[in-house]
């Protein structure tokens, strides 16, 4: 019953509808081959494929720790497409983004949270912070939350700031125990009244297995330029990253336990 989680769909993309104005990375409202509308994240963006990864793992890295995140799945843009796009700007971008993107289920009508209309209850608003934690997710501040509400519901969306690690690719190692200085500037931290308790539900669902299927979904032609020797190799720092990390997560929730004294 229900969902297969262990596979990722793939889509094709049919009509570029239009760019989804608000961070850094482009995205667009994009329309595939199986009817449905997305928000689509390209590769050939500022971040290359690196803001794809981190979207993917970080997605369902939430996804699997019971978050709600909108369907991921890979958009596939064929090399013809876009060559009509009268936005020169946006047909660079298509054609560097031919071949597998990411893209997630485009929420209809769904507004972005502010935590001055919406107050989170403090369970979910500490889950959502040590989530973040673990993901070195810079990227859920006052400014731009990231998180929608969608029939009454909140929903987690861009991740691709995350892991950050990879932009530089050494000392993973050392980087996946650091605490994470940055939670200063969550969003959510002065609601996250609970985050012991987080870290006592949320680490143990983190099994190897999970982590090891999740690694597993990224593509090889998403790692094929990355800075070590194979995909297979690049896919194995990130398991580790994230074991270690989940493992080490005492050190986050000190850090993050620290700066909430500094903000309330
Ligand atoms: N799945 C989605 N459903 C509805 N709106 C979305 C969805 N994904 C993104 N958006 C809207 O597009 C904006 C930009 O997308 P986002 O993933 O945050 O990319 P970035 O911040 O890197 O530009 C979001 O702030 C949100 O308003
Ligand atoms: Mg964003």
């Amino acid at each position: 019953m229900g969902v297969d989680t262990s596979t990722i769909r793939t889509v094709r993309v049919t009509r570029y509808v239009t760019p989804l104005r608000e961070g850094g990375s482009l995205p667009a409202l994009a329309e595939a081959d199986d009817g449905f509308l997305y928000a689509l994240k390209f590769r050939g963006a500022g971040q290359g494929s690196k803001a794809l990864i981190a979207e993917l793992l970080g997605g369902e890295i939430a996804r699997a720790l019971g978050f709600r995140v909108p369907e991921i799945v890979f958009a596939q843009l064929d090399e013809a497409f876009g060559r009509t796009e009268p936005d020169e700007e946006i047909q660079d971008l298509l054609q560097a983004s031919t071949g597998l993107n990411l893209a997630l289920h485009y929420l209809s009508g769904a507004i972005t949270f502010d935590p001055v209309v919406t107050t989170l209850d403090p369970a979910l608003a500490s889950r959502i912070v040590w989530l973040d934690c673990l993901l070195t997710n810079v990227d859920r501040t006052a400014k731009n939350t990231n998180m929608l509400m969608w029939h009454k519901e909140l929903w987690l969306i861009d991740h691709g700031a995350s892991l950050y690690f990879h932009h530089t690719w050494d000392n993973s190692h050392e980087q996946a125990v650091r605490s994470f200085t940055q939670v200063n500037n969550h969003v959510l931290l002065p609601w996250a009244s609970q985050l012991r308790e987080a870290d006592a539900e949320l680490r143990p669902k983190l099994t190897a297995s999970v982590i090891q299927r999740i690694v597993q979904l990224v593509p090889d032609e998403w790692l094929a330029n990355h800075d070590v020797q194979s995909p297979e190799e690049a896919r194995e720092v990130y398991r580790r990253f994230i074991t270690m990390r989940a493992a080490a997560s005492e050190n986050f929730v000190n850090e993050a336990q620290d700066a909430r004294k500094r903000v309330i």
